[in-house]
């Protein structure tokens, strides 16, 4: 039996398979251990089932001297620093695939939603706005026939591009192995939806000068991670109308602070950090989260384990 922490309750069953093998703490509360509590509890344990809202850096690593397993209940684990868990031969797991059709099924409800302009049209219904049948209201833009810009040719990029064809949309993909160029994608994008990791090369990615390179009719998706995106730029851009519109599923922070200025800007529709948000995704989560983590304490191959780089 092995000490574990879980950073929050985690729906579906699959913690009772944990609780049945191993000593199991699970933080009770909505809101996520501080950091020094993270360390606290983890101090003298082998296993940590981790959320992305949880800071695993070389310090935490470092002060925890039994810890064998780290398992991330996500597909992103730009949360963890990976070199400092390679370095004292800590495996870390994360959750892929079970949420690429929810998180791509999100991000094209984001991007129907910001091109027909769902949420000020309902504002208007229950703010009694709705006079009678407007030629000239609440006018978007079409989305079939469009051109979708991916940035990500990952799973999720690559499930967003599926559904594109539904829409009998044209899709261009760009990655940092090859496809389209990212400026001739922005170019040429009605739609620009974001499919890539958080890391060092796409911190800001899309940044003033990117969003300068995008139409006067365009909207960007992004249900990836909120650094990718240059806030102080966007909302300029939104301000200005370079750009018609954008919606996020992530921020820089989250929370977004209710008053953070981001939140004024015209266009913008702001969800909080819902993409794998179905009962089914999350459960599946845990499922694997559980795997992960079981696995790693056995001294097996994880089911998903992180490669860095
Ligand atoms: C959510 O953002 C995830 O990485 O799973
Ligand atoms: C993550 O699942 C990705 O590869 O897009």
């Amino acid at each position: 039996m092995a000490r574990c922490f879980v950073t929050r309750q985690l729906p579906g069953p699959a913690l009772e398979r944990l609780r049945e093998a191993h000593q199991v703490d699970v933080w009770p509360e909505r809101l996520p251990p501080s950091y020094d509590e993270l360390r606290r509890r983890t101090a003298d344990a082998e296993g940590l089932l981790s959320l992305l809202t949880d800071r695993v850096d070389a310090r935490l690593i470092e002060a925890c001297p039994r810890l064998r397993a780290i398992s991330n209940y996500a597909v992103g684990f730009d949360n963890i620093d990976l070199p400092a868990a390679a370095a004292r031969g800590i495996p870390v797991g994360n959750t892929p695939d079970v949420l690429t059709d929810a998180t791509a099924d999100l991000a094209f409800a984001l991007l129907l939603a910001a091109a027909r302009r769902l949420a000020p049209a309902a504002a208007a219904v229950r703010d009694g706005d709705w006079l009678t049948w407007e030629p000239g209201r609440h006018l978007g833009y079409d989305v079939h026939g469009a051109t979708l810009g991916i940035i990500g040719a990952g799973r999720i990029g690559r499930a967003v591009a599926r559904r594109a064809v539904g829409f009998a949309m044209t899709v261009l993909s760009s990655s940092r192995d090859g496809g389209t160029p990212l400026g001739e994608l922005l170019e040429r994008s009605d739609f620009v939806s974001i499919h890539c990791p958080l890391t060092p090369a796409t911190h800001h990615l899309i940044d003033a000068a990117a969003l300068a390179r995008m139409r006067d009719t365009a909207i960007l998706v992004n249900t990836a991670r909120g650094p990718i995106v240059d806030q102080a730029a966007l909302l300029e851009a939104l301000r200005a109308g370079t750009i018609a519109g954008a919606a996020l599923d992530v921020t820089e922070p989250e929370p977004l602070a209710p008053n953070d200025p981001l939140l004024r800007a015209p266009n913008l529709l702001v969800v909080p950090h819902i993409g794998s948000a179905t009962h089914a995704a999350r459960e599946r989560m845990t499922e694997l989260a559980v795997d992960n983590l079981l696995a790693g304490l056995a001294g097996l191959p994880m089911p998903h384990e992180v490669r860095a780089g």
